[in-house]
């Protein structure tokens, strides 16, 4: 019977590394958020399971948010067009914003995402990702917290896709090439 792990070549962060790394991001949060109007904005869809389990272990008062953006649909690389798809419900002047993204890549969602948040004149606005794959970045970014970083393979699991499959699985892994070619 077909399970999803065999299309899997590798895995590259087991459930208890991702469990671990959060607790470290999220104490760095707490400590360095105290005092301040935390907004987490999750990127909708990747970055749900890290949103999730990090939002556990940060242990001050904060809101969330979420914002969709076009990404790949069902190539493996980035269109470089990017378009809002589902906005932010709460204004966030004034606000402490991090933005929580699941793996930064060519840079180019983000940058565009900073740009525009920025008009909305936030008290303060970083990023959080669990991956940096800098191999391809097309544009400089400051990343206050960073997870891992990764090589340029294509990656799938805990809210990686390809072509909306895998976000799923509960590790994040290296998808079989024979998958996607
Ligand atoms: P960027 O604009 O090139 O930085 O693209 C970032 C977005 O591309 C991420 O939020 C992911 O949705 C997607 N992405 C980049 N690399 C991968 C990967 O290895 N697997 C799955 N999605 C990826
Ligand atoms: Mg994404």
């Amino acid at each position: 019977m077909y399970q999803m792990k065999d299309d899997i070549k590798e895995v590259l962060f087991t459930e208890k590394q991702l469990r671990d790394k959060e607790k470290e991001i999220g104490e760095k949060i707490s400590k360095d958020y105290r005092g301040k109007d935390l907004m987490l904005v999750g990127i909708l869809k990747g970055s749900v399971p890290f949103m999730a389990d990090l939002l556990k272990e940060i242990n001050i008062p904060c809101t969330m948010d979420f914002m969709a953006v076009s990404s790949y649909g069902k190539s493996t690389k980035t269109s470089g067009v990017v378009r809002i798809l589902k906005d932010l419900d709460f204004e966030i002047e004034g606000k402490d914003v991090l933005i929580v993204e699941d793996i930064i890549d060519s840079g180019v969602t983000l940058a565009y995402l900073l740009d525009c948040l920025k008009g909305r004149k936030p008290s303060s606005i970083q990023i959080a990702c669990l991956l940096d794959k800098p191999d391809r970045r097309k544009k400089v970014l400051n990343v206050k917290y960073r997870g891992f970083v990764v090589p340029d393979y294509f990656l799938v699991g805990y809210g990686l896709d390809y072509s909306e499959k895998y976000r799923n699985l509960p590790y994040i892994g290296v998808l079989k090439e024979d998958v996607y070619k």
